[in-house]
């Protein structure tokens, strides 16, 4: 049973205007948000070190292979951004290679987590005695002002395939809202999974130790907890589908009998089919193509590309 304290939590959120949207559309769906609680970003910190999932240990061997030639391309003294940046574990690769080629450099992280914020700060404050660490709490989907106003040569990094969670119109607005805020100088290193074979694909969104089937229901184990939402979790099942025509991998929860739940935060009733889904992220898969697209759209030219020996990650620096 949830405390009045924790129903508000989500109840008075905008979230709870969302999840009441979603869930009352046909097909269902759930904002891809809700994934990271406490319990869901230490579930997710799982999912990236799991053998399936090549995705983050992918990127920080390109990051680790070509942190080098990634800042001479990107120019002389730099100032590091970072879209969100969380606890910037990744960004250490760059960083320390930065500070082999100028003696003091600027790093300005952005998350909508104040803790990631946080432990980023004491970690590289530890790590980087002459890193100076501006961090920014705010959602960077709506762009930065601020980044406007940072003199001297950027590098934004958005690395961590985040770009793949949204649609590619809206990847599109993101990047042309970072992009009003750059100079010619400026850069932008981008980091997007590869479309590959589903034999490679499947499993890393559906691992054998059911990591992630978790981590995907967890969302219901929120409603339940913060909304006082009564799913049966073992009467739903993770799902996860390579959507070939869209280059994406889709991710559901299905329901494995007709059933009802109600969520008396919300004072929703909702009825559940056999095999009736919800629709909870999609994870767009960039072809080369895809990635000069994007980016020509939201007004970057493509500079270099970055990869590992199998393509299946790219980390690409792309100029106003
Ligand atoms: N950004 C991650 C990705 O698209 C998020 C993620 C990993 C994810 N595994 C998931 C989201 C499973 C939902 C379900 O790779």
């Amino acid at each position: 049973m949830a405390t009045s304290k924790q129903l508000q939590f989500i109840a008075d959120d905008a979230i709870s205007l969302e999840v009441r949207k979603g869930l009352g559309a046909t097909p269902k769906r759930l904002p891809a948000k809700l994934f990271y609680d406490e319990i869901g970003s230490a579930l997710f910190e799982q999912i990236t070190e799991l053998p399936e999932y090549y995705l983050t240990r992918t990127e920080r061997s390109i990051l680790e292979g070509f942190a080098g030639e990634i800042l001479q391309q990107a120019g002389p003294s730099l100032t590091l951004v970072e879209l969100g940046a969380g606890t910037a574990s990744k960004t250490c690769i760059l960083i320390e290679e930065l500070l082999h080629r100028q003696r003091r450099a600027l790093f300005y992280p952005i998350d909508v987590s104040p803790s990631a914020l946080d432990e980023a700060m004491r970690q590289l404050g530890r790590q980087f005695p002459s890193l100076r660490v501006n961090p920014i709490v705010g959602d960077y989907t709506g762009g930065v002002p601020a980044l406007g106003r940072i003199s001297g040569r950027k590098l934004v990094l958005y690395i961590g395939s985040s770009i793949g969670n949204f649609e590619p119109c809206e990847a599109i607005g993101i990047l042309r809202r970072i992009r009003r805020t750059l100079r010619p100088d400026d850069a932008l290193l981008l980091g997007a999974d590869f479309a590959k074979s589903p034999k490679i694909l499947l499993p890393a969104y559906d691992d054998s130790q059911g990591v992630t089937a978790a981590f995907n229901k967890n969302i219901l184990a929120r409603l339940n907890r913060e909304l006082d939402a009564d799913f049966d979790l073992d009467q739903f099942r993770h799902i996860a589908l390579w959507n070939r025509r869209h280059s994406r991998m889709e991710i559901y929860l299905e329901s494995m009998a007709a059933q009802s739940v109600f969520i008396p935060a919300l004072d929703m009733d909702l009825s559940f089919e056999p095999e009736e889904r919800i629709h909870t992220e999609n994870s767009y898969k960039y072809t080369d193509e895809m990635i000069v697209s994007i980016l020509r759209q939201s007004g970057f030219t493509l500079e270099q590309t970055w990869c590992d020996r199998k393509k299946w990650f790219g980390v690409h620096l792309a100029r106003v």
